[in-house]
């Protein structure tokens, strides 16, 4: 109840107008952010990488109305790579297609992912495609696999929800061009027609998922992250519930998974302890590192994954 109205909210242009005109609900959300500016994310990424944690740098936009935000949200994508180039950060990239266009026009979406992928690529560098609600994840493979197949780019992964009842069927789908994936239960309020309602049947999905995902890894060789971080291997384990990385690492263990042939993802601010226990037990981390101005609908679904967050932030609004 509390999760959909969130949810909701972060959809909501009048809350984001009155809360964004708060200078506390900065104050609070930057917890979750790296900062407004690229520099300050390039800051975060570099004290992440002196921990031995890797980084996906995401700069926060979704669901562009027009083509011209659409081609300056990829122009902004470009100098991320860039910038990484320069600076020699262990990071790549996360993007949302609706960032990008999807909901203006598929094929300027698909036109700005193939310049972002060609830049990367000359850059050696690697593309996440983000996924977001139920009704763009059609659309979403869809343009994934335009680049694969189409534009011949395989610098490029998905992500995969555990919520889905589609998700088993889409993995498989996915393995027969050894796809690299991310897999996360899901953060968005969709109906029980398409998603499992009760976290405890998200969560054994999520444990099945894992199993998938490294039994495909073991099909198509085990490769290994990169040496310079960027590259992923196929299966990023996307959580911080402790039980499913307890359960990804013994399931690959004991199925003879090397070590860097998997990684695990994890939220800037969230769960420092567990990333540098993954570290110190030689497992590839990566943090994914949100920047930029438009962080209201990120943070509100980070209030409604953990009611305790929207605590804080109500504390901070009395505070002042
Ligand atoms: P769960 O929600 O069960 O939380 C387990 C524990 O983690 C909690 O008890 C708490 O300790 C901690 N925790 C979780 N969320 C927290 C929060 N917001 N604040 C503080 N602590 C928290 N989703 C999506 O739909 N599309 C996508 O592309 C992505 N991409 C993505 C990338 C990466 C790297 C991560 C880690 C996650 C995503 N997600 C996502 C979000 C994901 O779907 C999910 O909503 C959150 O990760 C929370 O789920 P957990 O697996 O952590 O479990």
């Amino acid at each position: 109840m509390l999760r959909s109205l969130l949810i909701y909210l972060s959809k909501a242009g009048w809350a984001r107008g009155l809360v964004t005109n708060w200078g506390f609900a900065w104050r609070a959300a930057s917890r979750f952010i790296s900062g407004e500016s690229l520099s300050e994310a390039i800051e975060a990424v570099s004290s992440l990488n002196a921990r031995g944690i890797n980084a996906t740098l995401d700069h926060l936009g979704e669901h562009t109305t027009s083509q011209e935000t659409a081609l300056k949200a990829k122009d902004e994508i470009l100098r991320i790579l860039q910038i990484i180039s320069e600076d020699g950060v262990r990071a790549n990239v996360s993007v949302k297609l609706t960032q990008i266009g999807l909901a203006v026009d598929e094929g300027l979406c698909a036109r700005n992912l193939a310049e972002i992928l060609e830049v990367a690529k000359t850059n050696s560098n690697f593309v996440r495609i983000d996924m977001e609600d139920s009704p763009w994840v059609d659309r979403t493979l869809a343009v994934y696999q335009s680049m694969r197949d189409g534009f011949q780019l395989d610098n490029v992964g998905i992500v995969i929800q555990s919520y889905l009842y589609r998700s088993e069927s889409d993995i498989q789908n996915l393995m027969s061009s050894s796809a690299r994936i991310r897999l996360c239960k899901g953060a968005y309020d969709e109906p029980a027609e398409v998603a499992y309602p009760e976290k405890e049947r998200v969560d054994k999905n999520f444990d099945h998922l894992t199993r998938l995902l490294v039994d495909g890894a073991l099909n198509n060789g085990s490769p290994r992250i990169s040496h310079d971080g960027r590259i992923p291997p196929i299966p990023a384990i996307a959580s911080h519930d402790p039980e499913r990385l307890v359960f990804a690492k013994n399931y690959a263990r004991s199925a003879g998974l090397p070590d860097d042939a998997i990684e695990f993802q994890m939220l800037f601010g969230i769960r420092r302890d567990l990333q540098e226990q993954l570290v110190a037990e030689g497992y590839p981390v990566r943090v994914y590192v949100p920047y930029g101005t438009e962080w209201y609908p990120y943070y509100v679904r980070r209030l409604a994954e953990r009611p305790a967050n929207l605590w804080f932030f109500i504390s901070n609004f009395f505070r002042g």
